[in-house]
């Protein structure tokens, strides 16, 4: 693709763009509201369950005219074709880029060099859900003859944050009397916490590694293994109590997990794509097999969206086309994901991965260094703590921070008055951002004259609210799926490589080395700069 498409800066529509930005600028949302009474329903987009409504943007008809320009000189159709297609656009890694696979429904033929992948999808799908059945009904049992009632993950990046944030976010639809861990982190505390009240009898541990060379999960996993057998003492227990999702069948059997209790998944799912791949067995056993499928049909209801939909009705098209435009012509650096949801708790710190290893690149597919901004920093919390936090800067602080606001219209725990709160919470956020308050308003308020500065708003700061009935695992698998689209999207624009991710090689490579020195019975001689020399000096010293 990098071939056939005009450099960025180069694109008619990117010029057009700049020259526009300029003029669009100064505009005020407030006035553009006034000119146009409708733009508040017009600029609304609805799509499998999710309703966007982006009018509080920055944004005229001609903005949008030419961001859906920049779309088409950007090869962006083409580019979804070739990813569904199976073409191999991760060209950095000569793969394909099939997570769409992993939720096609079993009537779909995707082809990868030659070969349907679609069945050999549902193959594993079929024996996630037996063992999950098996698990779920007690049958799975320990090795001493206990049914299992926890179950740990164990997993880092893509292989921990989907699983984790899918069963906060379905925890509503979860098995209640399992317990369910997550750990991650190297930090020994991590296992330590993870494990304390649980009783190795009972519980199964799930080592996610698409790799299985990942230092952090193998670590976790070797200190999983010791802390099972310290009790059950046979090594032959370890075929009860781990199971492996992976795509490394060698060194599954090397650890020493039984490869019958391996679920598989391939290199052309990316590892902050595979929450649906055999990575989301937590998920399954947590929330059981039917509403995993419904989960996946989420995904793929989305899937068909992005790519059959025109691109101005395309929610991710939508929402990605903005988000390079805030990026690129508004400088701003961030973008707040703010659910009004308590168990999309996770989301954020899910989405940040899945953005920032996608967009946060600095050369073209061709290899040159972009010529623009790429990859915005996504953060944020739920709504309405973040309000009584961070929101203060966004109100009144000096930088553009675009939000997505993410409410429902059902409370899957309705509690008194809770709910409207909560939402009556999400239109007043967006509506003080977009709008403010001038300088007169805070007069005619009586405040005196000392204060008023500071109690004006400025507004115009702009946001979108992505409203849906109620969180069910559809919705769920939708609205992961809109995101997965417009980082899509935006690296299309940009024409980088958003399923590699080189840059987290080199901090891997040097962690060895001075593990190595660390550990060393005598000081080694240093090759490193004489800060990181003095700092690995002082913690053996002190450690
Ligand atoms: O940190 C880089 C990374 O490769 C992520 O892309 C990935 O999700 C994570 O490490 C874990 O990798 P694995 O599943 O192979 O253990």
């Amino acid at each position: 693709m990098s071939e056939t498409v005009t450099p960025l800066a180069a694109r008619p529509a990117w010029k057009a763009l700049a020259a526009h930005a300029e003029a669009i600028k100064p505009l005020q949302l407030r006035q553009l509201f006034k000119d146009d009474p409708a733009r508040g329903t017009r600029l609304t987009a609805e799509a499998v369950g999710l309703f966007l409504d982006y009018s509080k943007n920055r944004v005229t008809d001609e903005t949008l005219k030419l961001l859906l320009e920049l779309a088409e000189q950007s090869g962006l159709k083409q580019h979804i074709e070739a990813m569904f297609t199976g073409q191999k656009i991760n060209t950095t890694e000569n793969r394909a880029v099939l997570h769409v696979a992993l939720r096609a429904p079993k009537s779909e033929s995707i082809k990868v060099d030659g070969e349907d992948v679609v069945p050999a999808v549902h193959e594993v799908l079929d024996k996630m859900s037996a063992f999950s059945d098996k698990v779920r009904s007690g049958n799975w049992l320990g090795y001493t003859g206990k049914p299992i009632r926890n179950i740990v993950n164990i997993g880092i990046g893509g292989s921990d944050l989907g699983p984790v944030m899918a069963y906060e976010a379905l925890r509503h639809y979860s098995k209640r009397e399992f317990t369910f861990r997550f750990v991650s982190n190297v930090d020994g505390t991590d296992f330590a916490e993870a494990v304390r009240d649980l009783d190795p009898e009972e519980t199964l541990f799930l080592v996610a590694s698409k790799t299985f060379t990942t230092l952090e999960t193998m670590t976790n996993a070797h200190s999983a293994r010791e802390w099972t057998l310290a009790k059950l003492k046979q090594t032959e227990a370890i075929a009860n109590h781990f199971v492996a999702l992976s795509t490394n069948t060698e060194l599954v059997a090397k650890f020493g997990i039984d490869t019958a209790n391996m679920f598989g998944f391939w290199d052309w799912v990316g590892g902050r794509y595979s929450m649906d791949s055999a990575i989301g067995l937590s998920t399954m056993i947590a929330i059981g097999p039917d509403n995993f499928r419904k989960m996946l049909a989420g995904f793929h209801a989305m899937d068909v969206h992005f790519r059959t939909t025109p691109f101005a009705q395309n929610l991710p098209v939508l929402l990605g086309l903005l988000t390079v435009w805030y990026t690129d012509f508004f400088d701003a650096q961030t973008v707040a994901i703010l659910p009004y949801e308590q168990y999309l708790k996770r989301f954020p710190a899910y989405l940040q991965q899945l953005t920032m290893e996608s967009n946060g690149k600095h050369v073209t597919l061709s290899g040159e260094h972009v010529q623009t901004e790429t990859g915005p920093i996504y953060w944020g919390e739920p709504g309405t703590n973040g309000q009584h936090s961070f929101y203060q800067l966004i109100h009144q602080g000096t930088r553009l921070i675009p939000c997505d606001f993410i409410g429902f219209a059902k409370s899957l725990n309705p509690l008194g008055r809770h709910h409207d709160m909560l939402m009556a919470n999400v239109f007043a956020q967006a509506e003080a951002l977009a709008f403010g308050k001038t300088a007169e308003e805070v007069k005619a308020e009586g405040v005196p004259d000392a204060l008023g500065p500071h109690k004006v708003f400025e507004g115009n700061r702009p946001s979108n609210v992505i409203l849906a009935q109620k969180l069910t695992p559809e919705l769920l698998g939708s609205l992961i799926a809109l995101y997965e689209h417009s980082v899509f999207t935006q690296g299309t624009i940009w024409s980088i490589d958003s399923f590699d991710q080189w840059g987290v090689e080199l901090g891997k490579v040097l962690a060895t080395k001075i593990l190595g020195e660390i550990e060393a019975s005598v000081e080694p001689a240093s090759t490193h700069d004489t800060s990181t020399t003095n700092l690995i000096k002082r913690y053996r010293s002190t450690k």
